[in-house]
Parts: C-alpha cells; sequence; structure tokens
C-alpha cells in the first residue's frame, strides 16, 4: 500500500512530465491528480518529444495503467485528439481510465474564460484561455456536468440544455456576447459519449484495489504549489489545488496511504502569465536562463518569465507540503553562469520578508534580497552520476537541500530520459 506524489514545487513547468515518466518505470499506476488542458508535460523518449496536457505521463511506460483522477477537469476534444496523437504514434491507449467523477470543460468554459479575461483588462490573470477556471468555478456552485453524466443520454441532454441556456444568459447579458448552440454543444457530447465510453470508470476503486494489492500508485500534479488556489499568490493563481494535500483528493487517495512527497523544483525560477514574480529578471540573464532553459509554454507557446531560485516561495512550498524529496531539474540551463544568484528574502516597505505575504501586489511591493553562488561553468549534460557533477554545483545542490529541508534524490541535466541522476534512496 504505497503512492507516491510528485508535485511541482514553484510556478509550474517544473518538469513533472519528466520525473512522473522517470518513477512510472517501478509504478503500476499513474493519476493525474488535478488541473485540466492548462497543463502541459514534456516526455521525451526514445519515439520522440510527447507533450501531454490531460494524459498522465504514466502512458509512455507500457507496464503502467494511466487514469485521469476525480479532481481532474477535462476537456473531452483535447483528450480525444491527445488519444488520436498518441495512437498515431503506436502508444497503447487502451490502458487509459476516466474518472466518471471528474468534471467536463464544457465548450462555454473557454468562451467565458477569454471573456471574463478581457473584462479584467489591465488585471487579467493570463489563464491559458482552456476554460479550467470557468469549470472549477461550475463544479463548486454545483453546474457542473461530469464524465459520468456521459453515460446517459437523457440525463446528459436534461443537463446540457439546461446548463447552456443559463450561460448563454451571462454570456448575453453580462458579456454582451454571441450565445452558443445547444443543438451543436448536445451532438459534440454524444461523440464525446461514444468515444471515451471504453475509459470511464469509478477509478477510486481501481486505486484503492491497486493500493490493497501492494501496487505502488504515482499521483501527478499538474501546475505548481505556488499556483494553488489557497496557498499560491492568488488571484494569479490557477482554479485548482496542486499541492500534496490536493493530490489525495484528487486521485481519491487517503494522506495515510502516501510514503512519499517528491516535489519537483527548476534550479531557477519560471512563471507563465501575470502576477507576483519578486526573483524575476528583465535583464540579458533573465533571456539567457530563458534560452537556456528553452523556457517557452507548452501549452500556450508564451514565453516564460525567468529569474533566480525564489528560496522564499520555494521553502514556503515545500513545508505546506511535507516534501520528502526533491527533484532539481534544469541543472545543465546554469552551465554557463559564473555566478548564480538566490532569493533570500523580500524587502518591502513593511520590513524583510521571508514568507510569501497574502497580498504582494506584482512590481510594486517586493525587492529581492541575492545570495551569490559560485557557478561551475562547465558542461552538465553528460553527467550521469552526482559523483560525475562540477564541485560548485554539488555545492548548489547541497544549499538547495538546506533551503528545502529535504534531500535532492533526482538531478535532472537535459530533458531526455537519460539525462537524470537519481541518488538512490
Ligand atoms: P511540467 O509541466 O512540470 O511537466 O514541465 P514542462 O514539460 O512544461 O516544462 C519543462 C521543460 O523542461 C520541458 O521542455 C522538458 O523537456 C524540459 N526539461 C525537464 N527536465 C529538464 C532538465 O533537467 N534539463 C533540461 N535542459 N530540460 C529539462
Ligand atoms: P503545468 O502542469 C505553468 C498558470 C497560467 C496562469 C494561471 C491561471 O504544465 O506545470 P488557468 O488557465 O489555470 O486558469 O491559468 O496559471 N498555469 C500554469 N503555469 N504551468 C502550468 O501547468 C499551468 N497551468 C496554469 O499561466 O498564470
Ligand atoms: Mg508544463
Amino acid at each position: 500500500m504505497t503512492a507516491t506524489i510528485i508535485m511541482g514545487g514553484q510556478w509550474g513547468d517544473e518538469g513533472k512530465g519528466k520525473i512522473t515518466d522517470a518513477l512510472a518505470a517501478s509504478a503500476s499506476m499513474v493519476v493525474r491528480a488535478n488541473g485540466g488542458s492548462n497543463a502541459g508535460h514534456t516526455v521525451k523518449t526514445d519515439q520522440g518529444t510527447f507533450k501531454l496536457h490531460l494524459v498522465p505521463s504514466g502512458i509512455l511506460n507500457e507496464a503502467c495503467l494511466s487514469v485521469i483522477g476525480a479532481g481532474v477537469v477535462v476537456e473531452p476534444d483535447k483528450l480525444i485528439q491527445e488519444l488520436d496523437d498518441l495512437e498515431s504514434r503506436s502508444i497503447d491507449t487502451s490502458r487509459l481510465r476516466i474518472s466518471d467523477r471528474a468534471h467536463i470543460v464544457m465548450p462555454y468554459h473557454p468562451v467565458l474564460d477569454r471573456l471574463e479575461e478581457e473584462r479584467r483588462e489591465d488585471l487579467s490573470i493570463g489563464t491559458t484561455l482552456r476554460g479550467n477556471g470557468p469549470a472549477y468555478a461550475d463544479k463548486m456552485s454545483r453546474h457542473g456536468i461530469r464524465i459520468g453524466d456521459l453515460q446517459s443520454s437523457a440525463i446528459l441532454r436534461n443537463r446540457v440544455r439546461w446548463e447552456v441556456d443559463q450561460k448563454n444568459e451571462i454570456i448575453s447579458r453580462l458579456y454582451r456576447s454571441e450565445p452558443l448552440d445547444s443543438n451543436e454543444i448536445m451532438r459534440k457530447a454524444e461523440h464525446w459519449a461514444e468515444r471515451l465510453a471504453p475509459y470511464i470508470r469509478p477509478t477510486q476503486v481501481d486505486i484503492q484495489d491497486a493500493l490493497d494489492a501492494g501496487d505502488h500508485v504515482l499521483i501527478e500534479c499538474a501546475q505548481g504549489a505556488m499556483l494553488d488556489i489557497d496557498y499560491g499568490t492568488y488571484p494569479f493563481v490557477t482554479s485548482s489545488s496542486p499541492t500534496a494535500a490536493g493530490a489525495c483528493q484528487g486521485a481519491g487517495v487517503s494522506p495515510r496511504q502516501v510514503e512519499r512527497v517528491v516535489a519537483v523544483y527548476k534550479a531557477y525560477t519560471s512563471r507563465v502569465g501575470a502576477g507576483p514574480m519578486p526573483s524575476e529578471l528583465h535583464d540579458n540573464t533573465g533571456e539567457l536562463i530563458r534560452q537556456r532553459g528553452n523556457e517557452y509554454g507548452t501549452t500556450t507557446g508564451r514565453p516564460r518569465r525567468t529569474g533566480w531560485f525564489d528560496e522564499v516561495a520555494a521553502r514556503q512550498s515545500a513545508r505546506l507540503n511535507g516534501v520528502d524529496e526533491v527533484a532539481l531539474t534544469l541543472v545543465d540551463a546554469l552551465d554557463v553562469f559564473d555566478q548564480i544568484r538566490t532569493c533570500t528574502g523580500y524587502r518591502t516597505p513593511a520590513g524583510e520578508l521571508h514568507h510569501l505575504p497574502a497580498v504582494l501586489e506584482e512590481g510594486i511591493a517586493a525587492e529581492p534580497v541575492w545570495a551569490d553562488h559560485a557557478g561551475w561553468m562547465e558542461d552538465t549534460t553528460g553527467a550521469r552520476s552526482y559523483e560525475d557533477l562540477p564541485a560548485q554545483a554539488k555545492d548548489y545542490v547541497a544549499h538547495m537541500e538546506q533551503v528545502l529541508g529535504a534531500r535532492v534524490r533526482y538531478i535532472g541535466v537535459g530533458p531526455a530520459r537519460d539525462q537524470l541522476i537519481d541518488r538512490g534512496a
């Protein structure tokens, strides 16, 4: 009975997909716990590069079942497209299960996401426009339509008509935009029902059965702890809980069944969309980090904001999530810097802070306090064991362990499957 959680410790895109793929080799099941097609998880294998949005990163391991958990919001057209792509590349998708409790991102959700972003003007969140926020809002206000509803056309018809009518009121009256056609949405829903039927399951039962049988279950989170709806940089957050606690809830696993929490951190910081990022760099160094780390969004293609490692945010997420082990990724991106900085505090009008305050308006409130570390100025992409790393890189890893209060077990030195150092338990 063991579950391992893999979660992002920063603002997303830490390399969760790659770490999940690596750990899936020793698991029988990988469960995606939260988020939707706002996520983009890149996995590089000998078959090429896979960009997964809804399908768990376990799908590339033949012995693994992949489960889309109850906490996920599913955009069916995107999922079907992803399944078609995988099948065209000879990946067996019959090993996928979708929770009947997962909510559907309906066609009106991306429309509402866009309209709401436009209405916010300068205060827009910079969402991925995939409709995730509106879908989670509907879930919480008990207006959601779930994957399980696809199994009964009578229920589906009633729910769809009712919800589309209501959303059309909002779209036309509040946003003064074009209403949607409920018949067309119903036709789409019938297509989803047919195409997705083989995958729909009460997955919480499958997961508990696997744990009872002594199997190793991985829980893959999307996003990162600093985008958490409660503990992130609200309102510049996503609409789910990408935390260890959220992972349990989203997958259908008790906290007592979790043996370890692996948090993935980049060796620096990146962020897409708006919101506070105290260690952001707007200079050539930031641009060099972006180039070295190939920091362009998997889902939207947007250039990611980049900066040095933010110890304050990282420590906060490590503590809140009871992190046991760390995967430190993109260490190779720092190979060319003779000096590496980390942000150790925020200078604010109220004094120096060592936690992320609830209200930290972008740009105005926090100045980073920097610490300097010697760079290694050496190519690490060929390192395959800890011993292969330059002394300064080892020092940097040791510093991360001290900051995060957890052991750095995995070290990423490139995007490929084998560019990962595992220092062992
Ligand atoms: P995720 O959303 O957390 O799964 O991360 P993304 O896939 O969105 O972004 C991480 C990017 O970094 C992807 O392009 C990965 O292929 C790449 N990547 C992951 N680990 C490493 C690493 O250690 N070094 C380098 N250079 N790239 C990495
Ligand atoms: P993965 O799983 C990075 C960000 C968006 C935006 C905010 C809200 O690949 O790490 P949303 O569409 O969720 O309502 O947008 O959250 N965001 C991510 N940033 N990685 C992600 O996922 C993200 N998913 C959402 O850019 O700032
Ligand atoms: Mg990503």
